[in-house]
């Protein structure tokens, strides 16, 4: 029995083994592209070799900048050059020799002496080197796992948790809480210099609620406001589009951003350049990107134009508007259209018998100051103001289904600004004498 058994084994090993050789020898017949690198394999700078993505979209390997080399990944079919991604951006080859290939678990990218500029730094887990491989997928992502394990749950490393500058679709921006990694993007310093720029597009997680914000150096240039059920009033992404969709994900896994393509011809990405976050778009047959929308957008977009309790309206001259039940803090320098002084109030909040103004298509007010509870509905949410003598204003968290939860600000009410369309409403405290 045991005997027939193995017999049966070994024929089957054999014609397995056959399969095998026809494939290895007619690879080149079967496959125009080469997408992986195995453990015994090397990309180099004289080779020439580059890997493929199936479905011919993207193309990593070495590139040459500034006088300086570089790997990184790119459109394969756009005609001007488009980098989506850099490893070593800020450890660059200055002669025209390096490698990139698999030591141990890592993959290395070793320069004209060997030395190691760029590392996936992995410690060791149980993976047998041999059986790692890298693999640049149809969406971009150039990942290590093993040979054995597609599973995307298993990937050793994926360069979509390093962005460089830009967010392709399937590629998520903000926080992985389970490794705290914050994924961002960050502009290259110049056109022809990828090294890491002063431009950031990243997720802060420590305000009130989650808001992307756009940063040059150490200074906040723009704030996407908070997610409200439906959009980030301060994105103008289209909702509707018929080739992409977009989606945020607030769980205990993850605090995220992310988009995909629904039509796979077409192709977008954002990216970060200096001073502005882009989303570009390449629908075929142009074959040129072309600009969707930038941030900042307006003057309207500039944090800090208008003071506090003043908001920013484009539809209004001058575009800075002092709060009902406000005035300007500074008559002479707001005369001269210089808001950024804001406005104070008239009337002095009683406490017990104030009111509230609701304002329309608003982005909230930064939530530094701000706390939320995402169980009570609108009306609680406005006892709960009430009851709170330091309360300043209330909003709804989730705009979806006439209402729910509810943000609650105690401090000044800073950077608001007003849409044509869009934005949500904030129900601002007001002393009765100023309402009406
Ligand atoms: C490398 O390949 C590209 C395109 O595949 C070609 O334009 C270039 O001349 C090649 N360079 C060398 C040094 O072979
Ligand atoms: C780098 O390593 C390769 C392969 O191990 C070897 O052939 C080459 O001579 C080394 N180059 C230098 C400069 O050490
Ligand atoms: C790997 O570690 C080195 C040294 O700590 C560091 O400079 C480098 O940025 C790391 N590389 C990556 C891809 O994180
Ligand atoms: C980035 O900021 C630093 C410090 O403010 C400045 O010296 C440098 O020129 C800036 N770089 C770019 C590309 O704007
Ligand atoms: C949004 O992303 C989350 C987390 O990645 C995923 O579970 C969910 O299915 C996505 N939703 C849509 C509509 O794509
Ligand atoms: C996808 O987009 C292309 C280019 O605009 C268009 O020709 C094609 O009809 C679209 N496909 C679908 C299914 O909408
Ligand atoms: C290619 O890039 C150059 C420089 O960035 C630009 O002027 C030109 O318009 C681009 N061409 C296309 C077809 O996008
Ligand atoms: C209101 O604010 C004051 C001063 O900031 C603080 O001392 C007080 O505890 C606050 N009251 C409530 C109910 O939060």
């Amino acid at each position: 029995m045991i005997g027939e058994q193995s017999i049966y084994h070994h024929s089957y090993t054999f014609s397995f083994f056959l399969v095998f050789l026809v494939l290895i020898l007619f690879r080149p017949a079967f496959s125009t592209y080469i997408n992986t690198l195995s453990f015994k394999e090397s990309l180099t700078i004289s080779s020439n070799r580059t890997l493929v993505s199936p479905g011919n979209v993207f193309e990593l390997g070495f590139f040459k900048t500034n006088s300086r080399w570089y790997l990184g990944i790119w459109y394969k079919k756009v005609s001007n050059r488009t980098y989506v991604w850099v490893a070593n951006r800020d450890n660059p080859l200055s002669k025209s020799i390096g490698t990139l290939k698999i030591s141990n678990i890592n993959l290395v990218l070793l320069d004209h002496c060997n030395k190691s500029v760029w590392s996936t730094n992995l410690t060791r887990g149980n993976e047998r080197s041999s059986t790692v491989m890298a693999e640049l997928l149809t969406n971009g992502n150039f990942v290590m796992r093993d040979s054995n394990n597609k599973d995307a749950s298993g990937y050793l490393w994926q360069s979509f948790d390093y962005p460089t500058d830009t967010l392709l679709p399937g590629m998520k921006l903000g926080y992985d809480l389970k490794t705290e990694r914050n994924r961002f993007l960050t502009s290259w310093r110049s056109s022809d210099d990828p090294s890491s720029g002063n431009t950031t597009y990243k997720i802060d997680t420590r305000r009130g609620m989650p808001e992307f914000i756009l940063n040059q150096g150490p200074y906040e240039m723009q704030r996407s406001g908070p997610w409200n059920g439906m959009e980030f009033s301060g994105i103008p992404e289209v909702q509707g589009l018929n080739y992409m969709v977009y989606n945020y994900t607030e769980s205990r896994e993850e605090i995220t951003y992310s988009f995909h393509m629904t039509n796979q011809s077409i192709h977008s990405r954002l990216m970060v350049s200096d001073y502005t976050l882009n989303r570009f778009t390449w629908i075929p047959p142009s074959s040129a990107w072309s600009m969707f929308w930038r941030i900042p957008t307006d003057g309207c977009d500039f944090l800090h134009f208008c003071g506090s309790y003043s908001y920013c309206d484009l539809n209004t001259s001058p575009n800075c508007n002092c709060i009902r039940g406000f005035v300007p803090k500074n008559r002479q320098r707001w005369d001269l259209r210089d808001g950024s002084e804001g406005c104070v109030r008239t009337t002095r909040l009683s406490c017990s018998g104030d009111g509230f103004l609701r304002l329309k298509n608003m982005n909230l007010p930064d939530t530094k100051t701000a706390t939320v509870d995402r169980t009570i509905d609108v009306k609680r949410c406005e006892e709960r103001c009430l009851s709170d003598c330091n309360c300043t204003s209330f909003a709804t968290a989730d705009v979806r289904n006439g209402g729910l939860g509810c943000v609650i600000w105690t401090g000044e009410l800073v950077e608001m600004r007003k849409y044509a369309v869009g934005g949500q409403d904030l129900y601002v405290r007001l002393n009765t004498a100023d309402q009406g």
